[in-house]
């Protein structure tokens, strides 16, 4: 493995730009469960009996909002009972230390925001947990702690309509300013990049390997376990991304 962080290491201290993709791996180090594998939150039906797919779906919040909420609540609490840990401070310390590295990632818990990571440089595709928005008014809400705490579907103070987060629920799009940005900085193509605990589940997580790939750039997978995406990079770095991201940036030059 040492070989191989050394390896990953001198291609990012070479390379003038880097995409780190992340997905739910990255913040299971911070006590969150993953979607999919052991555990993960998919693997279940939910006490309705449904599968989680459904209640955490566009259509479930406009048919049942409460019964879509109760599952918005706990991945809500979750994430705010818990905090970003040292894998997502090494992507943030690689952000100030190589200007032309961006992070691609599929969580909402917002931990690469908090953890460092430059909010230009940061495309967050499934959107994010808070602030909420009022369905009918549009109008902003800030007080995602507190509607936890009472009776759900949290309503807008202004127009009783029914509030929701700025998360990709399932059957819905995904929103057209992180795509944007995405594919601007995909056309300028990546030297390095890095898909770090994702199962890479969509075409726009594979993309981003395939093209680098394709213009001669350095791809990198770190996770635990094996991944479809694995027999395509040219390195794996087997571990957990608390263990492996840090090592990686011990051996990346501050300057
Ligand atoms: N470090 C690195 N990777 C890890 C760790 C860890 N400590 N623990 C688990 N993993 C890996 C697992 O092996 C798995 O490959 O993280 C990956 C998690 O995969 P998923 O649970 O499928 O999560 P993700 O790829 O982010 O799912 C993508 O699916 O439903 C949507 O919106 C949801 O954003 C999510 C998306």
């Amino acid at each position: 493995m040492e070989q191989a962080i050394l390896q990953v290491a001198r291609a990012i201290e070479q390379a003038e730009r880097i995409l780190v993709i992340t997905g739910a791996g990255v913040s299971a180090d911070s006590g969150l469960p993953t979607y999919r594998g052991l555990g993960g939150l998919y693997n279940g039906h939910t006490a309705e009996g449904l599968p989680i797919e459904a209640a955490l779906s566009g259509p479930m919040l406009q048919r049942d909002p409460a019964l879509c909420w109760k599952y918005l609540a706990e991945l809500s609490k979750a994430c705010l009972a818990a905090r970003p840990n040292a894998g997502h401070s090494a992507i943030a310390e690689l952000q100030r230390r190589k200007p032309g590295c961006w992070v691609l990632t599929q969580n909402i818990d917002g931990y690469h925001r908090a953890a460092g990571s430059p909010a230009q440089r940061l495309i967050e595709i499934h959107g994010e947990l808070a602030p909420l928005f009022c369905q009918s008014c549009g109008a902003e809400d800030d007080e995602l702690i507190e509607h936890l705490q009472r009776p759900l579907p949290p309503r807008c103070a202004r127009c009783a309509g029914v509030l929701r987060p700025s998360v990709v629920l399932f059957e819905e799009r995904l929103p057209e300013a992180a795509l944007g940005k995405l594919y601007d900085e995909l056309r300028k193509g990546f030297d390095v990049v890095l898909a770090v605990g994702t199962t890479a589940s969509f075409p726009y997580i594979v993309e981003p390997v395939m093209q680098a790939r394709k213009t001669g750039g350095f791809t990198v997978e770190v996770n635990p376990s094996s991944t479809d995406l694995s027999r395509w990079v040219d390195v794996r770095l087997e571990g957990k991304a608390l263990d492996v991201l840090p090592a990686l940036l011990s051996h990346i030059p501050e300057h």
